[in-house]
């Protein structure tokens, strides 16, 4: 039998793809697409659906919205929670994850909310653990601009640990719905955490009862070293983006080295690389796809702009036809990196052009898109895959190419589930 992997879908609470040829008449805000969709997931045996989230409309490129309204990048984007909470209510083995930002919410209503959908969700709900990198988000939140990546992590990691603190503020035991005694709770097992530390203050105790995992599965996508430290320390399965078999491989060497390090079992996180498959009914119309994508006439505008929105910087400054300068950013490092791929000579439209290529191109018929993804994990030694759609727009389309065409061609192989064993989201990711 050759070893299994995990499936994640990447996605957010966006229009779509509004313009698509079999796109409906009114964008998605209803929600019930998106449930829609996460039933066929379901169906599929995904480990989870990941909603991405950002907090601002960018003015990255051109220094102007233009682009982002244009283009629909990254804005209008609609709250994940309620999303998540229909997706949770809809579904009834695979996880749901959302994204909240240590930077944008208390603690306490971070951790209120998240028990909250753990419940609603049986144990299935998990949070993907974002700092913020714009510095458009964090004028939405009273600051002038993003603080350092240092610190926004030093303030992540005391986050982590107060909320953990809340999540454990009702001792075991602390339900006893004791119809004798008229008790519902006892009230000794129910204690302050009184939390002080350099960034946040915390009284407790949380004012929901224990939730189905305790605390809600924990989703990180670090990409530089002092997030990836972070990540290694706190995450049940990290999203990441890396550049081929040996950048993906070097990638999940370096977490496990520094979970281990840091006394985990690296075997308890599972990390997903984004990939973005291209499938079609013959390889010839698979690749007619991909040119179609590529050479559509706003394609290289709307990439570098969608890059921009998550760098906070501005590409449209550089000539398309010439090799990037060397650049960093205070936002997503490692996004950037990826996309520039350093060194290889290529001109800004071909980086542009392979944006999303995923650092692993996967075009082809599903059987081809499937042997190629067991080659890439061979080689890189798991866990699995985070798959999206450009510009995380989901279309029916793509998701049923995807869950009715790449997935059975997986599960023929052996190399995916074909039925959910755990209960919670946490053991649906330990099951193998
Ligand atoms: C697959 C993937 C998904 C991500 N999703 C989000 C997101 O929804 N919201 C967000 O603010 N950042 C998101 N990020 C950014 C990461 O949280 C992180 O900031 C980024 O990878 C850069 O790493 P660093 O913080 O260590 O520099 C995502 C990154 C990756 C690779």
């Amino acid at each position: 039998m050759p070893k299994r992997f995990h499936l994640a879908w990447f996605c957010n609470f966006s229009a779509g793809e509004w313009n698509h040829a079999y796109a409906p008449a009114t964008p998605p805000w209803d929600g019930k697409f998106y449930v829609e969709m996460a039933q066929a997931m379901e169906r599929a045996c995904f480990d989870y659906i990941m909603l991405e989230d950002t907090l601002m409309v960018s003015e990255a490129y051109r220094g102007t919205a233009e682009a982002t309204l244009k283009h629909a990048l990254q804005a209008p984007k609609h709250d994940p929670l309620p999303l998540a909470a229909m997706i949770a209510a809809g579904t009834s083995r695979m996880g749901v994850v959302a994204t909240m930002s240590t930077m944008a919410y208390p603690p306490f209503l971070l951790a209120r909310l998240a028990a909250t959908i753990d419940h609603i969700a049986g144990g299935r709900f998990g949070w993907n653990i974002v700092t913020s990198g714009e510095d458009a988000a964090a004028q939405n939140f009273g600051m002038d601009e993003l603080p350092p990546r240092e610190q926004r992590y030093a303030m992540a990691d005391e986050y982590v640990e107060l909320v953990c603190r809340l999540f454990d503020s009702w001792a075991p035991g602390a339900v006893v719905m004791d119809r004798a005694t008229g008790t519902f709770a006892d009230y000794t097992k129910v204690q302050p955490i009184n939390f002080e530390g350099r960034f946040f203050k915390c009284r407790g105790p949380l004012n929901t009862v224990p939730s189905p995992q305790g605390r809600p599965t924990f989703v990180q996508a670090g990409g530089s070293p002092r997030g990836r430290e972070f990540a290694a320390r706190t995450a049940d399965s990290i999203i990441a983006t890396a550049n081929g078999h040996g950048g993906m491989k070097a990638y999940r060497d370096d977490v496990r080295t520094r979970a281990a390090a840091a006394g985990r079992d690296p075997d308890d996180i599972k990390v997903l690389f984004l990939i973005y498959p291209v499938i079609g009914e013959t390889t010839e119309e698979a690749w007619a796809k991909h040119r179609r994508m590529v050479n559509g006439p706003a394609f290289i505008e709307a990439a570098l702009a969608a890059i921009g929105t998550v760098t906070d910087i501005d590409f449209s400054q550089f000539d398309l036809d010439q090799e990037l300068p060397p650049l960093t950013t205070n936002g997503e490092q490692g996004s950037l990196d990826k996309f520039a791929q350093w060194g290889s000579g290529k001109t800004l439209r071909q980086l542009a052009a392979e944006r999303y290529d995923g650092g692993l191109q996967l075009v082809g018929t599903p059987d081809e898109v499937a042997d190629q993804m067991a080659v890439a994990m061979e080689a890189i030694g798991g866990d699995g895959f985070l798959v999206s759609t450009p510009f995380q727009r989901s279309s029916r389309q793509r998701v049923v190419e995807i869950t009715e065409g790449l997935v059975p061609a997986l599960q023929r192989r052996g190399l995916v589930r074909t039925r959910y064993q755990g209960a919670t989201l946490r053991d649906v990711l330990r099951e193998f």
